[in-house]
């Protein structure tokens, strides 16, 4: 028997880009399977205030783009929420206007570092302040940006990211050197509505390098987004850890009279990017029986692959995790040491000092979480220690008020002993707010 997880919500990264990028089509965009979650709604609020129409019908969203000089001066400060990747990617786009504005936030993204994006948006010209060198931030209207040659100092897709949407406006070609290559939405979006830019093959050596000539207009679009690996991953992870056996008891027998063998699970319709399937490498290297089923819709439309994910439940090791492939895992991280609580050996996390400064210090949140289970877990600087197997108890455990924390903790909780209570577990609607309810079809299948 097998069990099949369909409908994973649409991937956040796309779907945030592809609504920033349909407000300045030159044409009316449609967005299918777009998610329900707080920071997906946040971008369509802050077109809105941009002067863009956009209706929403179940989960479809139709966007009249304003072409790329269209955008109307917004009449408050546009709320991001806590989202990171649209106060990034935003900031692209506000520090080309020819009109003044203020980006805003909440919650911990008020003290997430925003410099990163400002320092190369002056190097192009843009009038920016920002005491704080975080939110809120004001952008002065601007004249026409300059093109910048710019070696990132840290691989980071959403600063790529501001970069791209600013160099759409800029006097001539924008070049960007990745230090390691991330993903890579924003790039396929644009050459989807018909912009030059080039876009660095998978198999041949990434140079990193990236070229946008600025465009004269960006043609509108029609997507399915894909469903998001990020949040696949919590039910992959899940479909690992379960019991490879389940003990029965047969009436006449005292134990262990029959052993059913545990079924598969598919997760249908995910987005298999190349910069977002790291999670996938990191399991086959840990010994999981983890399959791939590409859907021949995701490679003829030349946008973003698309297949299933077949995970069986698995026996673990431990291995080293840093360098390249850590920005295509950068999510991911938190499960990784969940399921490296459950491997034979000990498992180093480095290079993944970013984790400080997402929306919780995760590298602390995911080992104070796993601690507070019974797992032997050290932080390092940039990483994390994990030594394992252990098997893990029941306990109260903290969020930290960060989705991804929140999630690893209850798939953490499908393999202890005794019940895990997540505090503060709201915070799981920033990505996926039918999460809950969607793992307990797991846990049913378990108890
Ligand atoms: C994202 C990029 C990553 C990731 C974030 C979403 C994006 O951040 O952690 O959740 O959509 O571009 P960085 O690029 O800053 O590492």
């Amino acid at each position: 028997m097998r069990l099949v997880i369909d409908n994973i919500p649409g991937d956040k990264s796309i779907a945030q880009r592809a609504v920033l990028l349909a407000a300045i089509a030159s044409g009316t965009s449609h967005i299918r399977n777009y998610p329900d979650s707080d920071d997906c709604r946040a971008a369509l609020e802050c077109v809105k205030e941009l002067g863009v129409r956009v209706k929403m019908k179940g989960d479809s969203v139709t966007i009249k783009g304003r072409g790329l000089y269209g955008l109307r001066k917004p009449t408050k400060p546009l709320n991001v929420g806590e989202s990171g990747t649209l106060a990034r990617l935003l900031s692209g786009l506000l520090a080309a206007q020819p009109f003044s504005s203020t980006l805003t936030g909440r919650g911990s993204l008020l003290n997430r570092p925003m410099k990163r994006v400002i320092d190369p948006l002056r190097l192009m010209g843009a009038n920016i302040s920002s005491p704080t060198g975080s939110l809120p931030i004001h952008f002065q209207s601007s004249k026409r940006l300059s093109p910048i040659r710019y070696p990132m100092p840290l691989a980071s897709a959403q600063v790529k990211s501001a970069l791209l949407l600013a160099g759409l406006y800029a006097n001539g070609v924008t070049t960007i050197k990745e230090p390691t290559p991330t993903r890579d939405h924003t790039e396929r979006l644009l050459k989807l509505m018909g912009a030059t830019i080039t876009l660095p093959q998978r198999h041949k050596e990434h140079k990193g390098l990236i070229k946008l000539y600025p465009p004269e207009r960006l043609k509108p679009f029609n997507i399915t987004l894909p469903g998001d690996i990020s949040s696949a991953a919590y039910f992959i992870v899940a479909g690992i850890l379960l019991p490879i056996y389940k003990e029965t008891m047969k009436p006449g027998h005292h134990f262990l009279a029959s052993w059913i063998p545990y079924k598969e699970l598919v997760i249908r319709n995910v987005g298999l990017n190349p910069h977002r399937i790291g999670i996938l490498d990191v399991l086959k290297r840990m010994g999981a029986d983890c399959k791939l089923r590409i859907a021949d819709c995701g490679l003829r439309n030349n946008w973003e692959p698309v297949g299933d994910i077949i995970v069986k439940p698995s026996r673990l090791k431990a291995i080293t995790l840093g360098g390249r492939i850590i920005p295509s895992i950068i999510d991911e991280i938190p499960l990784i040491a969940v399921l490296a609580t459950q491997a034979k050996g000990i498992t180093i996390i480095k290079d993944a000092g970013e984790l400080r400064v997402k929306e919780s210090d995760r590298i602390k949140a995911i080992a104070d979480g796993l601690r507070r289970l019974g797992a032997n877990i050290r932080e390092l600087k940039d990483g994390l220690v994990i030594k394992g197997p252990t098997p893990l108890h029941g306990a109260v455990v903290d969020s930290y008020n960060d989705h991804r924390i929140a999630m690893s903790l209850i798939v953490a909780g499908l393999v202890t002993k005794g019940r895990v209570v997540v505090k503060n577990r709201e915070c799981i609607n920033k990505s996926f707010p039918e999460f809950s309810t969607r793992i307990k079809q797991i846990e049913r299948i378990i108890s």
